[in-house]
């Protein structure tokens, strides 16, 4: 199976022209942790469309990450899940009607417009909403298409050019079991359209996944020959299960894979651990930031860095302590920045946050302790 995946990477590589070359703009910072524009910057746009992925370089993310799912011609597209009736207009389509329908999703009934029955073409008829308008409001609803990995990386590798300086970029593969169970795989399509554009053969990558086995397989697909593509593995609640581990009828939780032993493991075939906030430091009774975890040091010791997800500027997902009076959708800027430095404090090598200029302004005035 990886000889003919390897295979098609090679073919859809080679069908492809080449974009802007990544090798003489300013490098990242290798000393400095890292501000990963979550969604783009989902705080201010839309989530995962072109105006969120600007408004993250211009506010001065290290990388952008697009969630990525596929559509029924097979198409990866930047969306957070494959049920699409919660951040587009679909809704509104009366032609796409009747494809509103129920599926079960890594386990949970999940009702809406998954994307898997939609082609690329009819996706790009709809525009973007606002997941979160009782917080962010919808300013820009409407104005924004959903965009492919392949457009994503145009754009990036433009905005470098005309900025000078190298944008990584950070997709994560959505539900990796179930689009493999449709016959959409995702993996092999994710590398062939990396190594079919000049500047992400030799920018920044990272590929992240909640599930293990398929970045197995990745690690074993990139070999030693990708030195730009790193791999990263997400982890979530603590008693949950990753998606292929679940339909495999596995045992393994995040909590184990957390522990020192199952971070060393991670090791074997992944550089980065991207755990949530409360992996790291958790909240204590009060609602307030309570003492770090062994999470980075055992990541540490293992040999991966830790980029945990995600901060969010407004109060209702700030800790208590950092909070600016009760109303849920008050941003709290000082208070954003105040939680991302207790992060850095605790080791932390980078974050994914919803408001990069806040991500920047938190690293650039931190000082290591
Ligand atoms: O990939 C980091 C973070 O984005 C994981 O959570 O659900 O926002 O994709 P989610
Ligand atoms: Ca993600």
């Amino acid at each position: 199976m990886i000889r003919s995946t390897l295979l098609l990477v090679a073919c859809m590589g080679a069908t492809f022209s080449t974009t802007t070359s990544a090798q003489d703009l300013r490098p990242l910072p290798s000393d400095t942790p890292l501000v990963i524009g979550h969604r783009g910057a989902s705080a201010l746009r839309p989530e995962h469309t072109l105006a969120s992925y600007a408004k993250a370089i211009e506010d001065g993310a290290d990388f952008i990450e697009p969630d990525l799912v596929s559509t029924k011609d097979g198409a990866l597209v930047s969306r957070h899940e494959n049920e699409i009736g919660g951040t587009t207009d679909v809704a509104a389509h009366p032609e796409f009607a009747a494809r509103k329908t129920t599926k079960t999703i890594d386990g949970h009934a999940i009702e809406g417009w998954f994307t898997e029955d939609f082609t690329l073409a009819e996706l790009k008829t709809l525009r973007a909403r606002e997941r979160l308008p009782e917080l962010r409001g919808t300013a820009f609803d409407g104005q924004f298409q959903i965009v492919t990995l392949d457009e994503i990386i145009d754009f990036a590798a433009a905005e470098a050019a005309a900025r000078g300086r190298v944008i990584g970029i950070i997709p994560e593969i959505k539900h990796p079991t179930y689009f493999q169970q449709h016959g959409l795989a995702m993996e092999a399509k994710v590398l062939a359209t990396l190594q079919a554009h000049a500047y992400t053969r030799t920018a920044p990558v990272v590929i992240q996944s909640f599930e293990v086995a398929n970045l197995k397989q990745l690690h074993t697909l990139l070999g030693t020959t990708h030195p730009n593509i790193k791999l990263l593995q997400l982890t979530s609640a603590p008693d949950e299960k990753p998606g292929d581990v679940l339909a495999a009828g596995g045992s393994q939780t995040y909590a184990q894979i957390l522990s020192a032993k199952g971070l060393r493991e991670v090791a074997t075939y992944a550089q980065i651990l991207g755990p949530s906030l409360r992996s790291i430091i958790p909240l204590d009774a009060q609602q307030q930031l309570g003492k770090p975890t062994a999470v980075v040091r055992d990541a540490h010791a293992a040999g991966l860095q830790v980029q945990p997800y995600t901060f969010r500027p407004e109060n209702y997902f700030l800790p208590k302590d950092k909070r600016e009076g009760d109303a849920p959708a008050t941003r709290h800027e000082a208070g954003s920045i105040a939680e991302m430095r207790a992060f850095l404090d605790a080791g932390v090598d980078g974050f994914f946050t919803d408001d990069p200029a806040l991500g920047r302004a938190a690293v650039d005035g931190w000082r290591k302790p």
